[in-house]
């Protein structure tokens, strides 16, 4: 038996709640941590999970393999010191905390604190989310199989050794839903500039994005294959696409954004 303890059952703690479920683990095995008494009863209620509200509520005896570390960065340096006395039962620490250091958990839970720090993005509420994934010197090989089959119930995980890496996977697919949905409001508002009715305009641009993405994850072909699959020379896609391809295009500004957004991260790990 694997025992989970959930910390923070918001909007992602709570999708990689159902998504475990989802998966066969047994209800039975999870304990959440929800410091609101009526939200702890209602989501056990629900699911039939365990619900403390908080770490005074779990017994002397108990002993979890992984705890999910799944509350806001900027309260994760107050909940988390009480969850200190885990340490010595050997559990896996997997936070999802945006911008928390494996070194600020280390200087909370000690050098002996198996850690693996991960970055999910928002796609995970409909289980096609992707993590990546970076574990402290401490995570053994089965902690590791642990963490990554259970973030894989909220879509794919991938691993990296070098955590100077999060930074810009951050900016990528952390922040990166974002940009897709920036993509289909400018969509829908270019078509409105064009005079389409506003909510014909809208609905074009998100089944247009929706489409093309579903596409694109289904499809085998690279993302560049797929758009010279559509752009016929001399037609439309290719007049529309000289300017997106043009001098400071869409190649120059995600360069742009993704450098700042990779700044960012780093300074508030800071
Ligand atoms: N949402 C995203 O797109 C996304 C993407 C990547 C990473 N993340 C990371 O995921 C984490 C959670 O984000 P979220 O969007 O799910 O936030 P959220 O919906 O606000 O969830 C956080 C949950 O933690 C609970 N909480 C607060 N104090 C607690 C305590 N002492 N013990 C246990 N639970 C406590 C909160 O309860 P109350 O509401 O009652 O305070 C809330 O239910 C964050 O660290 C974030 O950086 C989120």
């Amino acid at each position: 038996m694997t025992t989970h303890l959930l910390i923070g059952c918001g909007k992602m703690g709570g999708a990689m709640l159902e998504g475990w479920l989802d998966q066969g683990i047994p209800a039975s095995d999870i304990t959440i941590v929800e410091p609101n008494a009526e939200l702890a009863r209602t989501i056990a209620g629900k699911y039939g999970v365990n619900a403390a509200s908080g770490v005074e509520d779990l017994t002397e005896d108990y002993a979890p393999d992984v705890a999910v570390l799944a509350v806001k960065p900027q309260v994760m340096d107050q909940v988390l010191p009480p969850y200190k006395a885990l340490v010595p039962k050997g559990p896996v620490f997997l936070s999802i905390a945006a911008g928390k250091t494996i070194a600020s958990f280390e200087a909370i839970l000690g050098n002996e604190a198996a850690i693996v720090r991960a970055m999910p993005n928002t796609p995970a509420a409909v289980g096609r989310g992707i993590t990546v994934s970076c574990p402290n010197a401490n995570v053994s090989d089965n902690q590791r199989q642990l963490c990554d089959q259970l973030l894989a119930s909220v879509g794919q995980v991938e691993w990296v050794i070098e955590e100077a890496h999060m930074d810009a996977v951050t900016a990528v697919s952390g922040s990166g839903p974002a940009y897709i949905f920036l993509l289909a409001e400018t969509l829908g508002y270019a078509g409105r500039m064009m005079g389409l009715p506003p909510e014909l305009s809208d609905k074009l641009a998100r089944a247009t994005v929706a489409g093309s993405g579903e596409l694109l994850h289904q499809s085998h072909e690279s993302a560049q294959t797929l758009r010279e699959n559509v752009t016929s020379p001399g037609g439309t896609t290719s007049a529309a696409l000289e300017v997106l391809m043009g001098p400071h295009g869409m190649k120059e500004l995600m360069e742009k954004a993704i450098a700042a957004a990779t700044e960012r991260s780093k300074e508030l790990a800071n």
